[in-house]
């Protein structure tokens, strides 16, 4: 019997030791029968460039970048798509016919685990927190399924409006967290990293209300400060980030292997293991 050598894909990173992009890889490939071998690399700082190019030499397929590489993910790869390209980001590298293709899609996991959840974008009205790298590399992916307005309030006002510029989208508007007062949203996202750190963005807490979802990026064994805070405030539904981990490597593993995995049982084994450590 002939033995099928894998096709090999890499997440590279720095740090990368906590990353579950191998896990989830693994169990999507096994539930679709495809036969690939995906492991974690820890990047020098200065060494993401040569990384690649050794595991193209290698006969590597594909790769998944994180902090703090994917601005020369972005840099390195001879084609991009316009999400990337906008988000300023790669997280997804493709090598094919001796090109580096760079995608991120950061955004289509954030965008697919909402609908997932049964959150309805169409027409609706969002409040992003946050005006990092974390908003820019979703923006497009969200305004492609047509709220009627997307607010980004920051901390830093300067930043959000520079955001608003850089996407020129007549639906997208800058302000402070005070500014909110007063206004209604039906889905408000929190991606600033201030759940990192346990803390708390500061939101006037008269914009939850019974009819709002609301959204972390981020997640953990325990809720973030953020969902703890919404769902004291009333909030109807409160949701983490896991969904988003394990979204945007569905849409990685679907640019690399023409299919779709079900992201459901993936969530759920990694919820039990988070629950567990
Ligand atoms: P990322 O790539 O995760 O978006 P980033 O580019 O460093 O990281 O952006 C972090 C975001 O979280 C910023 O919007 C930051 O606000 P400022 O632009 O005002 O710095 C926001 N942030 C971090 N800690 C915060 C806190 N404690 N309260 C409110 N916003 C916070």
């Amino acid at each position: 019997m002939t033995k099928i050598t894998p096709d090999q894909y890499r997440v590279f990173g720095n740090p990368i030791e906590h990353s579950r992009s191998p896990d989830i890889h693994h169990i999507f490939a096994s539930k679709s029968q495809q036969i690939i071998n995906y492991q974690k690399q820890l990047v020098a700082i200065d060494g993401f460039s040569a990384a690649v190019t050794d595991f193209i030499h290698q006969g590597g397929k594909g790769a998944n970048v994180t902090v703090p590489f994917k601005e020369q993910a972005l840099a390195l790869a001879d084609e991009l798509t316009e999400r990337a390209s906008l988000a300023g980001a790669v997280n997804t590298l493709t090598f094919e016919e001796g090109k580096i293709f760079g995608d991120n899609t950061d955004g289509e996991g954030l965008v697919q685990d909402l609908l997932m959840h049964g959150v309805i974008l169409k027409q609706s009205k969002i409040l992003i927190l946050g005006a990092g790298g974390a908003v820019r590399g979703v923006l497009l992916p969200m305004l492609a399924q047509n709220p009627n307005v997307i607010t980004i309030a920051n901390r830093t006002v300067s930043k959000a409006k520079a955001l608003c510029r850089h996407f020129d989208d007549e639906r997208l508007s800058a302000c402070s967290f005070d500014e909110t007062i007063g206004q209604k949203f039906d889905l408000i996202i929190n991606a600033t990293s201030a759940s990192l750190s346990g803390d708390l963005p500061s939101i006037p807490a008269s914009i939850i209300t019974n009819e709002i979802i609301c959204y972390d990026m981020v997640y953990g064994k325990n809720e973030t400060a953020f969902i703890q805070w919404a769902k004291a405030q009333g909030a109807k539904q409160v949701i983490d980030g896991l969904g988003m981990l394990v979204g945007q490597a569905a849409v990685s593993f679907a640019i690399w292997r023409g299919i779709t995995p079900n992201v459901k049982p993936v969530i759920e084994k990694l919820r039990a293991t988070l629950n567990k450590t």
